[in-house]
């Protein structure tokens, strides 16, 4: 379960990113977060990863309570995220298996494990067969798959995808919103951050919107935002 309590975020050059906003996502939800560009979406996403610590309030991930938390323990709720950014972030020298393997190293995964996890994943993401092909080998959306795919490896509860279909076309955007909500229904925890409204208006799933560090909606379906909640 994720839980923001009161949490207020001021960077170290005194931006105000979140001015204390509250909300919780159970086990298994697929949530939408929107706002406009500088509202504190990513914040919000790096709080989960811990690679941002709040300024004040609480911030629970999967039982770990990130305003505490030891840095040798941040790898241990890693361990239960799967991220996924826009730009892919795979490494170009790697083949696609040893980009996945890495990963799995990285948790101590055995090579007996990483043998036979690794063709699994790539078949739940629809990419059976592309292990020894580099990343610039394959299109936009293959190399978005092959990152979701990496998200997956080490089996995370929850799955965090800050702008996950900004460097898409849309019909690739729709399909990699579509195996994001496939991965959900198998279980993941599943949350997207995204500008893309007419995306967000084809799954009926909760939304929570931003705005200036604020929450402003948090409703199923559409994200029009009304006069009273602006
Ligand atoms: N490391 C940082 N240091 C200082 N200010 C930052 C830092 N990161 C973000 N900010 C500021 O905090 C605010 C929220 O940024 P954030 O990246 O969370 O927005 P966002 O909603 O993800 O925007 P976008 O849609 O453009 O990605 C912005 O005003 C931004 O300039
Ligand atoms: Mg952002």
């Amino acid at each position: 379960m994720i839980r923001l309590t009161d949490v207020v975020k001021t960077y170290e050059n005194g931006t105000d990113a979140l001015q204390g906003i509250s909300f919780e996502i159970e086990d298994g939800e697929f949530v939408f977060l929107v706002g406009p560009s500088g509202s504190g979406k990513s914040t919000i996403i790096k709080l989960l990863t811990g690679e941002v610590i709040p300024t004040s309030g609480r911030v629970m991930v999967n039982g770990f309570s990130m305003s505490i938390i030891a840095e040798r323990q941040i790898p241990l709720v890693r361990r239960t995220i799967g991220t996924i950014f826009q730009d892919f972030r795979l490494i170009s020298s790697k083949t696609v298996f040893d980009n996945l393997a890495l990963a799995m190293h990285a948790v101590g995964a055995s090579r007996k494990e990483i043998q036979s996890r690794i063709p699994y994943v790539l078949e739940l993401v629809g990419l059976s067969g592309v292990e020894q092909r580099y990343p610039d080998e394959l299109s936009g959306g293959e190399q978005q798959r092959v990152a979701i795919a990496r998200a997956l490896v080490n089996n995370p509860s929850t799955i965090v995808a800050d702008e996950p279909t900004g460097n898409l076309d849309p019909a690739r955007s729709l399909e990699i919103m579509t195996l994001l909500e496939r991965i959900n229904a198998l279980g993941a925890t599943v949350i997207v951050v995204t500008h893309e409204k007419g995306l967000v208006d084809q799954f009926d799933k909760r939304v929570i919107m931003i705005e200036n560090g604020a929450i402003v909606g948090d409703r199923v379906g559409s994200y029009e935002v009304k006069k009273n909640e602006a």
